[in-house]
């Protein structure tokens, strides 16, 4: 058992406190935000994550998980303290540290015993030596400490599971012991482990993120192209990913890649390419795709809907940026109903988590309380998420409670043949759904 201090407990902080709990240690996790502490502290999560809730009482409840506002009572006793606070995205792209300064800061005039500062929070390569003069310069006694760089690659949804089970557990340091003090918290969780310098773990962060949305925009450009050559991307998909070059996974073509990461973390690689003179045309180029997904929704709707938006109820089922979660961050839903709105629509919404963090950043946007209450009287339908509710719907009420049959799937979860019997004027992303019932939308008006 380790005494372990999480500083910040947002996404990040919470699933990594409450983990490293479960697996025995004694964790104190540390917000400078106290309403949020005090609601931990009455088991109320700031987040919804499957599992969490669960995870987190059972932790408290047998003594090896505590909240706290105060720096010393996290770091009195404690040898590994992990900064996992907010960075979030600055004015040009690149990413605002203050809270990682703050924190680090904090822990330096804090700390009276031997610590290794361990960075989770995502940021720019050389950030960790950064921290490293931050502590050195503002600590009022010299006590010995290290960082080390252990980047987080945990999906909102099943972050609890990607913890317990990583592919990988990358460490960055210079210090070889406190590196080797970290890859022993990891070893209950039996993942290789990858112990390099400090840059090089923040870069394999970035570099892994920044690939992965690269395999969406990939298949979303090829999704473009197969609707033009009459070819199906999901079988197009299917056939690529048996050749263990390329993999099965991330190639699901669909209204781009969304959440906290992603968006954020390209636009601040690409950020620091070009700070250092390099122009990484690449990620430019997948953050073009990943941004035009977005106007190609409006777009399509449009056109289904004979040209114009004016006067017409369009309802989006889903608003996150992913189903299981209620992150609306950067979600593709955001810019579509903007661009709705835009068009002279009027437009509406149904989420089965998302719709009281959608209600803030999305003005306008009429929240229902259910996917019948959205289709009534609706001119078309909008699948902005994949949510399993959503898939065996009542699609036959829902075409009869519509105002016209229109359906785009943004997600591919419906099968065109089945539509098309049904009666519904149905597009999905890149396979030929055009079907023998269509009739132009001018014919029908
Ligand atoms: C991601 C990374 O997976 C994780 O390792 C990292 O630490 C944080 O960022 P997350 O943002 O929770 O996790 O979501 P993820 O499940 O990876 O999906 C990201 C986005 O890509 C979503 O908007 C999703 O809809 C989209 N996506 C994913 C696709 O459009 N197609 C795919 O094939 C896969």
């Amino acid at each position: 058992m380790k005494q372990i201090a999480v500083v910040g407990v947002g996404y990040v902080g919470l699933v990594t406190a409450a983990c490293f709990a479960d697996l025995g240690n004694k964790v104190i996790a540390l917000d400078i935000d106290e309403g949020r502490i005090a609601r931990l502290k009455r088991g109320e999560m700031p987040i919804y994550e499957p599992g969490l809730e669960e995870l987190v009482r059972r932790n408290v409840h047998a003594g090896r998980l505590a909240f706290t506002t105060s720096y010393r009572e996290a770091l009195d006793g404690t040898e590994f303290a992990f900064i996992a606070v907010g960075t979030p995205e600055g004015v040009d792209g690149e990413a605002d540290l203050r809270y990682v300064e703050a924190a680090a800061k904090t822990i330096a005039e804090t700390m009276r015993e031997p610590l290794i500062v361990i960075n989770k929070s995502t940021v720019p390569v050389g950030t960790g030596d950064w921290v490293s003069n931050i502590i050195r310069q503002h600590q009022r006694e010299e006590v010995p400490f290290s960082v080390v760089s252990c980047p987080e690659f945990l999906r909102e949804g099943s972050a609890i599971s990607d913890f317990m089970n990583p592919h990988r557990v990358v460490l960055g340091s210079t210090d070889k012991d406190a590196a080797e003090k970290v890859a022993q918290l990891h070893l209950p969780l039996r993942a290789p482990i990858i112990v390099t310098d400090l840059r090089t773990a923040e870069m394999i962060k970035y570099a892994s993120n920044a690939f992965l949305a690269t395999k969406i925009s990939f298949i979303n450009e090829i999704a473009n192209i197969c609707e033009a050559l009459g070819a199906n991307v999901e079988e197009v998909a299917v056939g690529m990913g048996y050749d263990p070059r390329i993999g099965p996974l991330f190639l699901k073509a669909g209204l781009g890649y969304g959440g906290s990461c992603f968006p954020k973390d390209v636009k601040a690689l690409a950020h620091m390419a070009k700070e250092k003179g390099r122009h990484p045309q690449l990620l430019h180029a997948v953050m073009e795709i990943n941004a035009d997904r977005r106007k190609m929704v409006v777009e399509r709707v449009t056109e289904l809907l004979g040209g114009s938006l004016e006067g017409k109820t369009i309802g989006m089922l889903g608003l996150a940026f992913k189903p299981n979660t209620d992150d609306m961050r950067e979600s593709p839903a955001i810019d579509i109903a903007a661009g709705l709105q835009e068009g002279g629509a009027t437009v509406r919404a149904y989420d089965p988590i998302a719709m009281e963090n959608a209600r803030a950043i999305m003005p306008g946007v009429n929240m229902c309380s259910d996917p019948y209450a959205l289709a009534t009287d609706s001119d078309a339908l909008i699948i902005v998420t994949d949510w399993n509710e959503f898939k065996q719907l009542d699609l036959e009420r829902i075409r009869g409670l519509m105002r016209e049959p229109v359906v785009f799937d943004g997600r591919n979860i419906y099968d065109p043949a089945v539509m098309c019997r049904l009666g519904f004027r149905y597009r999905s992303i890149g396979r030929d759904d055009t079907c023998d019932c269509d009739q132009p939308a001018e014919e029908e008006a």
